[in-house]
């Protein structure tokens, strides 16, 4: 058995990148492997390498399809393949929203600038025109919104005297080839990295008014209420008495409440082990494709049910704006 993430990789040219991505897989202990090279072109120079690597490929041409109807075929060659991420590697087509929120924090593009600098194309005539010291790349999740999610990783390189977009273009793509299957590596690690996990919640639990942390029974927790009367409205759980779960514990409103979310969504809750029997509801944050707004709300929530009269109708006068 293997617990390595599968990828397909989507290309429309050379696919440099890809080959890139495949060879560093074929190294150490790689955390991904890439199960399928996808690309709207069948004439795409990579497909060929692909192929004669033993991975397998799918070429859907989009001329006369809708956007969604192209996206749907490729969607489905992805989902045969058993894929658990899209890697976008020079895939020269703007995809549709439905397409790219399926696919949320599980979709990473490569984009030749330095984001949020030169979104788009022509990126490195842009940069040289623009006298810039230095062009680059960025490995960012997909959003709906062109080359504007989240940037995960970035290597800058020096513009030189008489450098033209060509000549720029390939000294990137040296860097890109170093920096993508790196970022992929840490990005489909990131699910059940307990350390990058409790970064993530920490941030969000923080972030609510007049929180703070403090260690329980060996967990980080957060409450509200200050040093005195605080109380806890949301523990860190690492693998807690034998589950293989790294979760958030948050109060639900009843044990009724509870018992249905884990009966309704198993691989989402669960009851933890003492916790449990005061209503504390386990969600579950290893597993791939987490809902983090879902998160938040599930923090907010439980903030709100322990917080302090004046801090709640703050919150409330708030979310009326
Ligand atoms: C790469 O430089 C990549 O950053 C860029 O296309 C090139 C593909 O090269 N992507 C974009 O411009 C996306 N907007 P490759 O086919 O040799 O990997």
């Amino acid at each position: 058995m293997t617990d390595k993430s599968k990828i397909a990789v989507l290309i429309s040219g050379a696919g440099t990148n890809m080959a890139a991505l495949v060879y560093a897989s074929r190294i150490g202990d790689c955390p991904y492997e890439v199960v399928l090279v996808a690309s709207n072109d069948a004439q795409a120079p990579g497909l060929a390498l692909a192929a004669a690597e033993g991975i397998a490929t799918f070429a859907h041409p989009h001329k006369g399809m809708t956007r969604e109807a192209h996206d749907a075929a490729m969607e489905d060659a992805v989902r045969q393949a058993g894929a658990d991420y899209i890697v976008l590697a020079g895939y020269m087509r703007i995809l549709s929203d439905g397409f790219v929120e399926r696919w949320q924090g599980r979709m990473l593009n490569i984009h030749p600038s330095l984001l949020p600098l030169y979104k788009g194309l022509d990126t490195h005539a842009r940069a040289i025109a623009a006298g810039d010291t230095h062009g680059g790349t960025s490995v960012h999740l997909v959003t709906p919104e062109l080359d504007a999610g989240e940037v995960l990783a970035q290597v800058r390189v020096p513009i030189v005297a008489d450098d033209t977009p060509e000549s720029l273009a390939e000294r990137v793509k040296l860097a890109e080839h170093q920096l993508y299957p790196r970022a992929v590596a840490e990005c489909v690690s990131r699910w059940r990295d307990p350390a990058a996990l409790l970064a993530r919640l920490r941030a969000l639990a923080l972030a609510l008014p007049e929180s703070d942390e403090r260690e329980s029974h060996g967990s980080p927790g957060f409450r509200v209420g200050g040093e005195k009367t605080g109380k806890y409205f949301a523990y860190f759980a690492d693998q807690h008495h034998g589950t293989p779960h790294i979760a958030l514990l948050a109060r639900t409103g009843s044990m009724d409440e509870l018992l249905n979310l884990v009966e309704s969504q198993p691989d989402v809750y669960f009851k933890p082990a003492y916790y449990g029997a005061s209503g504390w509801v386990g969600i579950i944050l290893n597993r791939p494709g987490v809902d983090w707004d879902e998160v938040a709300e599930w923090l907010h929530r439980s903030w709100r049910s322990v917080a302090p009269k004046r801090l709640t109708r703050m919150m409330d006068i708030a979310d009326e704006f």
